[in-house]
């Protein structure tokens, strides 16, 4: 396996230093890569004596992060919804265009429709585009099939392009994301028939989590219960849509399955918090979608923070609530808007992300983890969250891999 040094460079390493430095940083650091694994990080001063790396990399001061992880898109999906956008600015609801036939519903027609090709190439497109920000891992979900078939098609689509792309995808099925057409009025059957497709789609290997969208206009808490029970005799982890539109206690219920993470939560109860807290849930965050519903309730964060809660932020780039695709636009949302420190706002979108999908062997720049990292053009990270529409993104390396985009 190649070793590679890559020194001259401002680590925001974000692990936990001895002398505790905000953002874990180290001013004149230097890294030792071995394959796909970071073995050693530290100041360039303290480079074990005799060390001997097969490449030398220079990185001529730039500023490094680990890699950026999306914990939260539905990347895969047929056509668009502009003309809803249009529908909304002259005042109809979210609500009220589900109601209606709309929505979630008019992608999964459009999803359908789209051959296999189509679907991936679509997708692949959007990946790149969060790739150039400096993304190394993204969450992607299905939920615009909702029939075995097209779910199976779309989290194909998902594992493809984990193969084809300088790229972790980490795959959630769900399934449970809107009632579509053929089981209209009969919510339950359609609950029994998510729950039988569980196993189908396990056994291909095509799913890491279950996450289920419980709301009024989507499913209750008995119905996600359901769904939650069937993963578990799986022994897939689950995680929600909760509390987005109102207060359903989703959040606590998920979080009694032991969650990996809890989204959206603007309706969050000091219950729900408590509950999270307690289980170790990651509440993540997506400022992408609270801007373009234009919604005014703000998620707790400042109760999030006080109960020890991890606060992620994602883009949930889908093409209804959130049709952006740029992660560094949500750090920057998520300090505007909810008032998170840009410290906060990087460690939403790497470790606290990556812990929002289980994963524990990335997220910081720290001996052991995976070597993801993303090389910028700024002076501090705090410029990350600061500069909107620009993208400083310079170098980035995924599993040890120098890549294009
Ligand atoms: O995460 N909340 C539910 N699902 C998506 C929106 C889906 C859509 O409108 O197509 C979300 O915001
Ligand atoms: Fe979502």
């Amino acid at each position: 396996m190649t070793t590679t040094l890559w020194r001259n460079a401002r680590l925001a390493t974000l692990a936990p230093l001895p002398g505790g430095e905000p953002w874990g940083w180290i001013g004149h650091g230097a890294l030792l890569t071995e394959g796909d694994t970071i073995r050693w990080v530290g100041g360039e001063a303290a480079l074990p004596a005799g060390l001997q790396a097969e490449r030398d990399v220079d990185l001529g001061g730039a500023l490094l992060t680990p890699g950026l992880v999306d914990c939260h898109t539905h990347l895969v999906y047929g056509g668009q919804r502009a003309r809803e956008f249009e529908l909304r600015l002259q005042g109809a609801s979210y609500e009220q265009i589900a109601r209606a036939g709309g929505g979630i519903r008019s992608t999964v027609a459009a999803t359908r429709a789209a051959g296999n090709e189509a679907l991936y190439a679509a997708a692949r497109e959007r990946a790149l585009a969060l790739m150039r920000e400096g993304v190394t891992t993204i969450e992607i979900k299905s939920g615009y099939g909702l029939s075995l078939e097209h779910e199976a098609r779309c989290l194909r689509v998902a594992r493809r392009l984990g193969r084809e792309l300088p790229l972790t995808v980490r795959t959630t099925c769900l399934a449970a994301h809107a009632l579509p057409p053929e089981f209209d009025g009969q919510p339950d059957a359609y609950i029994d028939a998510v729950c039988a497709w569980l196993p189908v789609l396990h056994g291909e290997g095509l799913i890491d989590a279950v996450d289920a969208f419980c709301e009024a206009i989507a499913f209750s808490p008995a119905q996600t219960r359901r769904v939650f029970d069937a993963a578990q005799a799986l022994g897939l982890p689950v995680k929600l849509h909760a509390e987005q539109l109102s207060d359903s206690g989703g959040a606590a219920l998920a979080a009694s399955y032991g969650a990996l993470s809890c989204d959206h939560l603007e309706w969050l109860s000091a219950g729900g918090i408590g509950a999270m807290a307690a289980a170790g849930t990651v509440a993540v965050l997506l400022p992408g979608a609270f801007y373009f519903l234009r919604e005014t309730r703000l998620p707790p964060v400042r109760t999030l923070r006080d109960a020890g809660v991890p606060i992620a932020i994602a883009s949930d780039h889908n093409p209804g609530s959130s049709p952006g695709l740029s992660l560094l636009l949500m750090l920057s949302m998520g300090c505007t808007f909810f008032r998170l420190t840009p410290e906060e706002a990087l460690r939403g979108a790497t470790i606290n992300a990556a812990r929002a999908l289980g994963l524990t062997d990335r997220g910081m720049l720290q001996a052991g983890q995976r070597a993801d990292f993303a090389a910028w053009d700024l002076e501090h990270p705090n410029e990350l969250a600061y500069w909107f529409g620009r993208n400083p993104c310079r170098r980035v390396v995924a599993g040890g891999l120098e890549r294009d985009a």
